[in-house]
């Protein structure tokens, strides 16, 4: 077997790689559009590719920002049907990806709500994962897809309690993310501080934020009537259209519901630029949040899962 990134020559043989399991997956339509946006690379294509017949027995797709240093998230994981010991080969792909990356990567699959219930998707999931934690990503996450569609949720009324304003200074909302992180239930942001300084880590949160093609100056800060900051109000947009990026709310002003108020500013926001649908995530363990998108109307239609490297032990 030959383990090598992909040149232009192979894409005939990349579009020719079918997942017919019931999961998110590399298809030649976003294959090819991605190429052509720079969030897919061939050099960012792993193939291992059998030596005397040329043909691709695995695949592993890796997406990122266009331009971006590196990849950014695992997208796609197919091996030949043939393929006796699918996890090992798909395994030994990612270990040599990893390798030359210099670390492991997220791997993001979406799948159908219920999705343990439905043989063939918790099938396809569970090979995928086994050969993921064999190459180093070993922490599950289970996160919520959330959207809003206009004529089936309500626009929100502006809030009555909190003024939102923006600010080009992005050390403002570098230090509104540090105080909101505190206590927080997500659990990206709590594995970050374990080996980054809140600081960094807010400053990380900003970077990020900015690079999604969202426009920084819808970003919001709330404040309560006496002043007070409340939290971060973030709409954005992704590759597949607007989202709510970020809702976050300081300590000390959780549990009167703020985060109701964010979120409608949200969605009032995209409502009022003529956005039909906002997609949005959240953690299936962040339940006041999960609770503040199904108050406002939104419809939870997918699961997101992620497989992690603990940043600790990595
Ligand atoms: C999620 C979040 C926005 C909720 O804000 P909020 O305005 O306090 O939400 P609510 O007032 O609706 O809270 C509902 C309940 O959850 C509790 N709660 C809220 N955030 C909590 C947290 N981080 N940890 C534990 N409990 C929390 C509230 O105290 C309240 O409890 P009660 O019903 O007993 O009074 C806020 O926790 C936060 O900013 N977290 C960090 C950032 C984050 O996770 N953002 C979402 C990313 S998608």
């Amino acid at each position: 077997m030959r383990y090598r990134t992909a040149v232009k020559d192979d894409l005939d043989r990349l579009l020719g790689c079918v997942v017919d399991e019931s999961i998110s997956w590399s298809h030649p339509e976003r294959l090819l559009s991605f190429l052509e946006s720079g969030n897919y690379r061939l050099d960012r294509v792993w193939l291992a590719e059998d030596e005397s017949s040329g043909e691709i027995m695995a695949r592993a797709v890796w997406w990122g920002f266009p331009g971006g240093s590196e990849p950014l998230a695992l997208d796609c994981l197919y091996v030949h049907p043939s393929v006796p010991d699918r996890v090992g080969l798909a395994a030994e792909l990612l270990r040599r990806a990893h390798a030359v990356y210099g670390r492991a990567i997220d791997y993001h699959v979406f799948v159908s709500n219920g999705w343990r219930e439905d043989p063939r998707a918790s099938a396809a999931i569970a090979w995928r994962w086994e050969a993921a934690r064999r190459a180093g990503l070993n922490e599950e996450l289970e996160r919520l897809r959330y959207e809003w569609t206009e004529g089936e949720a309500p626009v929100p009324e502006p809030s009555d309690r909190l003024v939102f304003a923006g600010d080009d200074d992005d050390e403002t909302f570098v230090d509104a993310f540090r105080r909101v992180a505190v206590g927080t239930l997500d659990h990206h942001t709590r594995q970050a501080l374990r080996t980054m300084d809140p600081v960094a880590q807010a400053r990380q949160d900003v970077a990020d934020n900015k690079e999604m093609p969202g426009d920084r100056a819808w970003w919001r800060l709330a404040y309560d009537k006496a002043g007070d900051l409340v939290g971060v109000a973030l709409p954005s947009a992704n590759n597949g259209g607007p989202v709510v990026g970020y809702v976050g709310v300081v300590p000390e002003q959780r549990g009167h519901g703020y985060a109701d108020d964010l979120l409608a500013e949200i969605t009032r926001f995209h409502a009022g630029r003529g956005v039909r649908r906002i997609v949005a995530d959240t953690d299936a363990g962040n339940v006041p949040m999960a609770r503040a998108f199904e108050r406002a109307g939104y419809r939870n239609f997918a699961i997101r899962l992620v497989l992690s490297a603990d940043p600790v032990n990595t």
